[in-house]
C-alpha cells in the first residue's frame, strides 16, 4: 500500500515541522510526502526519523544537468534523500504544457537514477462523457512510457524494453481523472477499481496503480480493500496532517 501526499505549491518551514510532529502513520503503508522543492531537505531529515515515511518530489528535469534555469535535476533530488518523483501530473500537463513525450523523458531519467516514479494519467470530463476513458488512458500510458515499455504488436500488451533495464517495482501509475482533481467530485470506487484492473491488464508485469482526485478522510475507506487499488495520491486533504493520518489509517485497516 502506497499513500502519497502531494502538497503542490503549499506548505512552509514552520508548517512542515508542525505537520510531522502530528503525523501518525502507523499501520504498515508506505507513506510519501511530496512538498515543494525547497522543503525537500528539511522534510527528508524529519522523515528519516519515522521509518515508514519517505519524501518525493513533485517534478524533475529530464536532463542530468545544464543550462535549464529554474529546473531541478534528479541527481540533486537523490542527493537530498528523495525516493520518489511524480511525473505528468495533470496540472503539469495542463498549466505547463507537458506532453507525453516530455513526460517519458522524465520517467526515463528518474528510473535510471533509481527513483520511484509515479506516472499520472487521467481523462477529462469530455473524454469521460464520450466514453473514451480507457482509450485516453492507454494512449497516455503508452506514450508516457515510450522507450521504457514496448507494445507487443499481436497482443497489445506492454513489455519492459530489454534495452532499458529498470526495476519494475519502481514504476507506479496514478489514475487521476482530471474532473475529480481539486473539485470535491470523487470517482466511484467500484468504477476506479475496474479501471485499475484494466490498466494493470495492459502490462506484462505487475504494476501498482494508485487513485487520486478529491480523496479525503471521509471517502478513503471506500477505496480500501479493493484488489485493483494499491494506494492513493492525495492533494488538498494531505495538507492537514490529522486528516492525512486518518486517510492512511483508513487504507491500512484493510
Ligand atoms: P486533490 O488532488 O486530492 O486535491 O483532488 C489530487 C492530486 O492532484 O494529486
Amino acid at each position: 500500500m502506497l499513500i502519497i501526499a502531494n502538497w503542490k505549491m503549499n506548505g512552509s518551514l514552520a508548517e512542515s515541522k508542525a505537520y510531522f510532529e502530528s503525523l501518525d502513520v502507523a499501520g504498515g503503508a508506505t507513506v510519501v510526502i511530496c512538498p515543494p522543492f525547497p522543503l525537500l531537505q528539511y522534510c527528508g531529515e524529519i522523515a528519516r526519523s519515522v521509518s515508514t515515511v519517505q519524501v518525493g518530489a513533485q517534478n524533475c528535469h529530464w536532463e542530468r544537468s545544464g543550462a535549464f534555469t529554474g529546473e531541478v535535476s534528479v541527481k540533486l533530488l537523490c542527493e537530498l534523500g528523495v525516493r520518489w518523483v511524480l511525473a505528468g501530473h495533470s496540472e503539469r500537463r495542463r498549466i505547463f504544457g507537458e506532453s507525453n513525450e516530455l513526460i517519458s523523458k522524465k520517467v526515463r531519467i528518474a528510473l535510471q537514477s533509481g527513483l520511484g516514479v509515479v506516472v499520472c494519467i487521467g481523462e477529462d470530463l469530455q473524454e469521460r462523457e464520450s466514453g473514451s476513458t480507457m482509450q485516453v488512458l492507454e494512449q497516455q500510458i503508452t506514450e508516457s512510457l515510450a522507450g521504457i515499455v514496448i507494445k507487443d504488436a499481436a497482443s497489445g500488451i506492454l513489455f519492459p524494453n530489454p534495452e532499458f533495464p529498470f526495476d519494475q517495482s519502481q514504476l507506479v501509475i496514478a489514475y487521476e481523472p482530471v474532473w475529480a482533481i481539486g473539485t470535491g467530485r470523487v470517482a466511484d470506487a467500484e468504477e476506479v477499481n475496474s479501471i485499475h484492473q484494466n490498466i494493470k491488464a495492459l502490462f506484462s508485469f505487475p504494476i501498482q496503480v494508485l487513485y487520486g482526485g478529491s480523496c479525503n478522510d471521509k471517502n478513503a475507506s471506500s477505496f480500501a480493500g479493493r484488489n485493483g487499488i494499491d494506494g492513493l495520491l492525495v492533494g488538498g486533504a494531505s495538507l492537514d496532517s490529522h486528516s492525512f493520518s486518518r486517510i492512511v489509517k483508513a487504507m491500512s485497516l484493510q
